[in-house]
């Protein structure tokens, strides 16, 4: 456990938050001006989510029936809100993206629907849990990134784009020990565990790259190798990122409560958690030059 982790006991309830954020018609796919490949790759990992998460908790509520642990089962309800919420918000943004320019994208949503079909029909919940507990846990990574290289991954891009993927990523980081706990709990089995690790992460990985490679084909820009060089470069940056926290995920004795929690998340969650006014959302300014939490310490919108 690090210094700034709170002991097991004190660990906050998950809050599930309904945020009102609004994907207007006037959305770009193209969402950052300046980095098209990253837009897209972006929207690729949009696109899964509304397959991922629904499979995260058709698993998670399949494993609940396995366990008897009264907390764990509390966090597990908290994490089936937080995702739920999650796929919801992608889903009304991927029709976005599918009115706007990418209609072929629906190819790609029924390929995903397919294989996470597969996945249940086919899989053990072992096997399944270990997918969600590894997956949860390199998703740590992912957020490490996006939110300490937030300037420059997201400033100047569309706030409504940029303060969504935020979000999500916050709540990540708010309920990452219960995929684990639940796998812990239902089953323990190291290696499974740390496959999963590798098997969760390939997956939605290959799953999303299709959707980015549709969205580039559609824009004339696959065969552009300026373009393939952007996407290569910033695809070794997710990897160079992320690949460090996979391999801490898969060792024995791996614990998520020991991946320090960003503090521009945890502020996050103080400020969204005063916030006087709940039908606002929580936008962030993309041009203040830091892409600061969008509050106050009292909660008040500090906003575009
Ligand atoms: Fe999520
Ligand atoms: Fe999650």
């Amino acid at each position: 456990m690090t210094a700034t982790e709170p002991a097991l006991e004190h660990y906050p309830a998950i809050n599930v938050r309904q945020i009102p954020f609004e994907f207007a018609d006037d959305i770009d796919p193209i969402w950052h001006p300046k980095h098209h490949e990253w837009s897209h790759m972006l929207n690729g990992v949009s696109l899964a989510m509304p397959y991922l998460e629904p499979f995260l908790i058709a698993t998670l509520r399949e494993a609940a029936a396995e366990i008897d642990d009264a907390d764990v089962l509390e966090e597990i309800a908290g994490f089936i809100g937080q995702e739920g919420q999650h796929f919801r918000m992608h889903r009304r943004y991927n029709e976005i993206l599918k009115a706007n320019g990418y209609p072929q994208l629906a190819d790609v949503e029924a390929f995903m629907k397919d294989s996470y079909q597969r996945i249940r029909d086919q899989r053990s919940l072992t096997f399944r849990l270990a997918y969600a507990a590894g997956f949860e846990s390199m998703t740590m990574g992912i957020t490490r990134w996006l939110v300490e290289d937030r300037v420059k991954l997201f400033a100047g891009s569309d706030t409504r784009v940029a303060s969504f993927a935020l979000w999500h990523m916050v709540e990540e980081v708010e309920h990452k020990r219960v995929a684990f706990d639940a796998y812990q709990s239902a089953f323990g089995t190291y290696w499974q565990r740390a496959l999963g690790v590798f098997t969760g992460s390939l997956h939605v990985f290959l799953l999303a790259r299709r959707g980015t490679a549709v969205m580039l084909k559609a824009d004339g820009l696959w065969r552009n190798p300026r373009s393939r060089l952007r996407l290569w470069k910033r695809t070794a940056e997710f990897f160079a990122e992320i690949l460090p926290g996979a391999f801490r995920a898969a060792l024995p004795g791996h614990d998520p409560r020991n991946e320090p929690d960003p503090e521009w998340a945890r502020r996050w969650i103080e400020g969204y958690d005063k916030r006087p006014d709940p039908t606002l959302p929580p936008l962030i300014n993309t041009f203040d030059g830091l892409l600061d939490v969008p509050f106050d310490e009292d909660g008040q919108p500090v906003t575009t």
